[in-house]
């Protein structure tokens, strides 16, 4: 089976599902009425992770199967197995929901690509780890023992928002055997793609940005109500945000205690032009954490900025550049250094946690320029959720003083600039 996602954004992105019979007991235990399968769930989202409580995957039995046994993940409720000769069966429901089970689970029921507690990476950031199996046995297929595939898949990552379609006939998956040296063929495929919609996930804006510049001292803060307003009374230090109305349960609720402010944003993304050298620029990009009971772990940033078309570094954070298509800007994923910044901790102390790094571009010269805002971002996505943009009359303004300096002066502050510039980069490039 496989399930695969596809973004409204333009990046390729996907997340599949794949589940495999029989190449493990095989196809001689169809006659006994079992078959044996594995399901992989694959996250090719570049920059959508799965994040903690972890995948919950759901499916409805078109006949009277049933789970007999279960490695790699476990069926949430084993439901009313009395009228079954299977009655130590894993799961009787004919919906069946399925989670992971943690690292900590027994060996004997692990499974290869098993046992991440449900957690998924982003496929851009580490494909080793945007990928979970388990294996199920399934039971009581009836007399003729002809295989259907489930149907309506669900998929909670973890909260709403997935849609999947049909699980439909795929190549059959073939793995290696003896070595390299012998190939072996599972008995069917099936495949299933689900796709990430924000409107399904009934979410009001998470995120927001704030710019500012080394050129004018005033700060364009996110804009009132970017993520809802707030209360009246101006002297609480919480609020709850009126978000994700539609999820009944509890774990998502809480998650919507947020330090007060004018955005009501949970998360800020805050781009300082800082620096503009000769041939580069300098940006300091701050991703704050306004929740009071949640830290991101594994959090993203994306950024679309024509400027990452040329080189580009960032001190503090992981980064790559993707490829994008359809756009004429680049876009750049970044992400924390494990055991640094990978952490996105929640506000301590009435303190909004943050992560920070400082990120130094190559300057194209055709192009690159301070006016009409051209050096912040086109558009930003925290989580891959779509963070909410100033208006652009409201970005800071580049004044005029600059051509009223004599040129002699303009020489000298370019030539000690660029001295400072080169020292920095003695000292901070390896
Ligand atoms: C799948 O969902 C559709 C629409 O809700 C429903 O008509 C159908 O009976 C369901 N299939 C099974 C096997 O329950
Ligand atoms: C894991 O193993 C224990 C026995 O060691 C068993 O009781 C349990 O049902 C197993 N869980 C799954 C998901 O197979
Ligand atoms: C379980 O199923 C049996 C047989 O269908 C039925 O008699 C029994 O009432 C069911 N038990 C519950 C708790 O639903
Ligand atoms: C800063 O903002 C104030 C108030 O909006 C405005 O009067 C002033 O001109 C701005 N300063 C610059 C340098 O743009
Ligand atoms: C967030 O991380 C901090 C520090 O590790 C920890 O004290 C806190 O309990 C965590 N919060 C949640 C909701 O897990
Ligand atoms: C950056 O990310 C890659 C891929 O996940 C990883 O291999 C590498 O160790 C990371 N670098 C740092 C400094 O964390
Ligand atoms: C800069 O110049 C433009 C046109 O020359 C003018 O409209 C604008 O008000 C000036 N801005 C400042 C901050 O002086």
């Amino acid at each position: 089976m496989e399930l695969i996602l596809s973004h409204l954004w333009h990046i390729t992105l996907a997340f599949t599902l794949l589940i495999s019979l029989g190449g493990f007991a095989g196809i001689a235990l169809l006659p006994l009425g079992l078959f044996d399968a594995r399901v992989t769930i694959h996250n090719y989202y570049q920059y959508r992770h799965v994040d903690k409580p972890g995948w919950k995957v759901g499916w409805t039995w078109t006949k009277n199967e049933i789970i007999l046994s279960m490695s790699g993940a476990f069926a949430i409720q084993q439901g009313n197995c009395s009228s079954y000769k299977f009655q130590y069966a894993h799961s009787c429901k004919k919906d069946p929901e399925i989670a992971d089970l943690g690292s900590d689970a027994s060996t004997q029921n692990m499974t290869d690509g098993c046992c991440r507690s449900g957690i998924l990476s982003a496929y851009a950031i580490n494909p080793a780890k945007s990928f979970s199996s388990f294996e199920v046995t399934v039971a009581n297929l009836g007399m003729n023992a002809h295989v259907t595939a489930p149907q309506n898949l669900t998929l909670m990552a973890p909260g709403p928002g997935y849609s999947c379609g049909l699980l439909e006939d795929a190549k059959p998956t073939i793995s290696s055997d003896i070595g390299g040296r012998r190939q072996v063929q599972v008995f069917k495929t099936w495949k299933a793609a689900c796709t990430y919609s924000t409107f399904l996930a009934n979410k009001v804006p998470v995120c927001c940005v704030s710019l500012s510049t080394f050129y004018n001292p005033n700060i364009t803060s996110c804009s009132m109500c970017s993520c809802g307003c707030r209360d009246a009374d101006k002297t609480t230090f919480s609020c709850i945000r009126q978000a994700n109305e539609l999820s009944q349960s509890d774990f998502m609720n809480s998650l919507d205690i947020v330090q007060c402010s004018d955005h009501m944003c949970p998360v800020r993304v805050h781009w300082h032009i800082k620096n503009n050298y000769m041939d580069h620029w300098r940006v300091k990009l701050t991703v704050s954490n306004y929740n009071y009971k949640r830290n991101y772990s594994g959090w993203n940033v994306l950024v679309q900025h024509p400027g990452f078309s040329q080189n580009s570094m960032a001190y503090s954070f992981n980064s790559s550049v993707l490829p994008s298509v359809g756009f004429s800007e680049k876009v750049a994923l970044f992400w924390g250094i494990s055991y640094y910044n990978e952490e996105l901790l929640q506000v301590n102390d009435n303190r909004v946690g943050s992560v920070t790094t400082e990120i130094l571009l190559k300057k194209d010269l055709d192009s690159f320029t301070l006016r009409n805002g051209w050096a912040f971002p086109r558009r930003i996505y925290f989580n891959g959720e779509d963070c909410e943009m100033p208006l652009p009359d409201d970005f800071p303004m580049l004044p005029n003083a600059s051509s009223t300096l004599n040129p002699a002066t303009n020489c000298f502050l370019l030539l000690l600039i660029f001295l400072a510039f080169k020292t920095q980069l003695i000292f901070t490039w390896p």
